[in-house]
Order: C-alpha cells, then structure tokens, then sequence
C-alpha cells in the first residue's frame, strides 16, 4: 500500500469522524469510575455509536475483535477485550481506545483515565505519555520526517526513564482503518518519510514504566508488559495542513 494524499472534501469527511470518535470518549467520561465493568463501558460505547450518532464502531469485528471499543488497564498496552468480569477499581488506570466509521472514514483516538485514588507514579505516567503524544503533534506540518517524530517521541519517554513499546504503532487512516505509512514512536531525526499536505496519520504512543517488551495473551488480542509493570496510551488522528496540523478528535478540553 501507498500513502494518499486526502483532497480538501476527504478531510472535511475526517474531520467530522474524527469530531464523532472524539466525543464518545466525551461521553464516556462520567461514566469511568471504580465499580463498573469493561463490558459496560463497552455497551455505553457501543450503544453511543450506533444509536446516537450512527457510525460504525470500526473494532467490532475487525479482523474478528470481539468489542466495540478498546479497554486497556495496568499493565495492558493496548487491544484489551471488555470483559463483564473486568470490574474497575479505584487506583486503575485505563486506556479507552474508540475508532468510528462514518461516511466510509475513519476516526481513530483514546485516552487515559485514572480511577478514584490512583498512585502518583501512576498519575506521572499517564502525564508523560499525553506529554508523549503532544511533543509528536507540535512537529507535524509539511516537510517534517517521521523520524522526527519517532525521536521526540522516544526522547521524552526515555528522558523520564521509561520506554516505548517497539511492536505496535500509529498509522495511515482514511477509508482503511490501518494505512500506509507506519507511524512509530521510536526512531532518529532526519530519517524516514517526509509528512506532505493531505496526510491524515495517529500518533498513539504506548509508554511503559519498565521494559518495551510485550506480550499477547492467548485470547490474540491483549497487549501486555512482559514485565507486569504499568503502560499509558494516547492518541490522535491528524491531518497535515498547509501549514501544520488538525487535530482531528480533538476534545473540547484540549487547545492546540
Ligand atoms: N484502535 C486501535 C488503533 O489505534 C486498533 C484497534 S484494532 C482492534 O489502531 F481490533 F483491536 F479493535
Ligand atoms: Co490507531
Ligand atoms: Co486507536
């Protein structure tokens, strides 16, 4: 597969898909609290999408997934299945990861949620991943090569002493879920493709507070730590602009 370039009618469909993905994680916001499930998160979603707003929920079924959305907690990377018997406690934290369907384009983003009381270190993770996904975003304008990206990426994860999972990484989107180009978090400045006008990618670092391996459960989907110990995800779709960036899913609590 090739990288395309998105016409100006392209990136208005984007952006609207982008607006819908964004404000399920709105929605789902009140509703992240220690005593429910990843299941009924999933539901709430679920019936979001399809009821509310008539997208398709672009995971359930993709490849097989089970769910309509992604719940990552602790020690999950990324691609958790919601489980009734998955129960939110205070302390967690957790990935919600949404991509919608609409007008046959797709918009793709997630968040960090702390549950109740959760621990400092935890907190600074979640921080220094968003910070992750920010520094990305800010370099994104034509002519910036991913691998500028990759390294700053990396640079921030490494400077506060974590790492950046290698396995797994952002991408292409548009009218496929997963496009060309691969978008990694990893990598060194100067190097890679050059970003030109009409691209829409995600930058969606996974940070892990110890060692970068992983490991996939036997159910094919669950990304977790080899080591056990806690990982954070952010992401955004973009489009790159004449002059910068969009963010696409951007939420109404965020500014760029
Ligand atoms: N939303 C994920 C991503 O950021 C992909 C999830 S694929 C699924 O690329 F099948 F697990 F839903
Ligand atoms: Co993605
Ligand atoms: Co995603």
């Amino acid at each position: 597969m090739s990288v395309s370039i998105k016409s100006p009618d392209e990136i208005d469909k984007m952006r609207i898909a982008g607006r819908l993905a964004a404000e399920v994680l709105e929605m789902i916001t009140p509703h992240i609290q220690a005593g429910i499930s990843t299941a009924e998160i999933d539901r709430i979603c679920h019936d979001y999408m399809v009821d509310v707003q008539n997208v398709v929920p672009a995971c359930l079924g993709y490849r097989g997934f089970p769910k309509s959305v992604c719940t990552s907690v602790n020690h999950v990377i990324c691609h958790g299945i919601p489980a009734d018997n998955k129960v939110l406690k205070s302390g967690d934290i957790i990935n919600v990861d949404v991509t919608v369907i609409k007008d046959g384009y797709h918009g793709d983003t997630s968040k960090m949620f702390c549950v109740g009381k959760t621990p400092s270190h935890a907190e600074r993770l979640v921080r220094i991943a968003q910070e992750c996904l920010y520094k990305g975003i800010e370099l994104v304008k034509p002519g910036c090569q991913l691998g500028d990206i990759g390294h700053i990426v990396q640079q921030h994860a490494e400077g506060n002493f974590y790492s950046v999972v290698r396995e797994y990484c952002g991408h292409g989107i548009g009218l496929e879920f997963h496009e060309d180009p691969q978008v990694v978090h990893y990598g060194r400045p100067g190097t890679g493709m050059a970003l030109q006008e009409g691209m829409t990618f995600t930058i969606e670092p996974m940070v892990n507070a110890g060692k970068y391996q992983t490991r996939l459960k036997k159910d094919g989907w669950t990304v977790e730590t080899r080591d056990g110990r806690l990982s954070a995800q952010w992401e955004h779709t973009l489009a790159v602009t004449a002059t910068g960036v969009e963010v696409l899913t951007a939420r109404s609590e965020e500014h760029f």
